[in-house]
């Protein structure tokens, strides 16, 4: 019987069976098939009646466009009076060290490249940058208690070690952020040094954190 002369009851019937088989298969009961073929005619009578796939592209396109005018206040200009270089010179070597791997979220200045204006990447860069920030802002270091100084040199050593320093979601983009070994030994060489400075310029118990005394 060549395929032409298939009779298309046949056809359907052969289609039906497979199916059949198919849910069997998967181990569902026969009420089950039936539930399953009920929803799936329900959603697509619905759906060809009120076009809801049409309402929900549109609300998803309204509110891309909407969120754009949400922009985050901008990290930039902030005054660097209390830079860490007035705590201890700072090599040019390491300076541009931080300012290409951690001064986007560790300063009061980041450099925003253009996706940053598109939302909602805006919005979660600003929430690192904020948090950043607020852990460690070279920008203000020369102002923080030495105990505070002390303990942030103690943990950019760590960090950047474990590697855990620049964020690998930031360096994943930024590949230019990523340190090397080479690089890694210059800033934890760099933040021995600043603590020997601190050391010699403090007494010994105002670099303990309160508490830890
Ligand atoms: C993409 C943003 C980003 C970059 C780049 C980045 N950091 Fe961070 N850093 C953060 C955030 C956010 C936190 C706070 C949350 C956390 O610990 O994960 C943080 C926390 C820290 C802390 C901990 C401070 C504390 O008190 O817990 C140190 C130290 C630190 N960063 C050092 C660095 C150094 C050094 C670099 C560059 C080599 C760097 N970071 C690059 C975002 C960043």
């Amino acid at each position: 019987m060549s395929e032409k002369h298939v009779n298309r009851k046949d056809v359907v019937f052969i289609h039906e069976k497979n199916n059949f088989i198919m849910f069997r298969l998967l181990n569902l009961s026969v009420s089950k098939i039936l539930r399953i073929k009920f929803w799936i005619h329900y959603f697509c009578r619905v759906n060809k009646k009120r076009k809801i796939w049409k309402y929900i592209l549109w609300t998803v396109l309204l509110a891309a466009v909407v969120i754009q005018f949400f922009r985050p206040a901008e990290n930039t200009g902030g005054n660097k009076d209390n830079h860490i270089s007035k705590v201890a010179a700072v090599s040019p070597r390491v300076a541009r060290l931080l300012d290409n791997s951690c001064n986007d979220c560790h300063s009061n200045t980041t450099r925003y490249p253009w996706y940053s204006y598109v939302q909602p990447v805006g919005w979660w860069l600003a929430a690192h940058v904020k948090d950043g920030k607020k852990h460690l802002n070279f920008d203000e270091f020369a102002a923080y208690r030495p105990y505070r100084q002390f303990h942030k040199l103690e943990e950019i050593d760590e960090l950047v070690a474990e590697q855990e320093m620049p964020l690998e979601s930031y360096t994943w983009i930024h590949s230019g952020a990523r340190l090397d070994a080479a690089q890694r030994e210059i800033l934890i060489n760099w933040t021995k040094d600043m603590r020997e400075v601190l050391k010699a310029k403090y007494p010994a118990d105002s670099l303990v954190m309160p508490g830890k005394k």
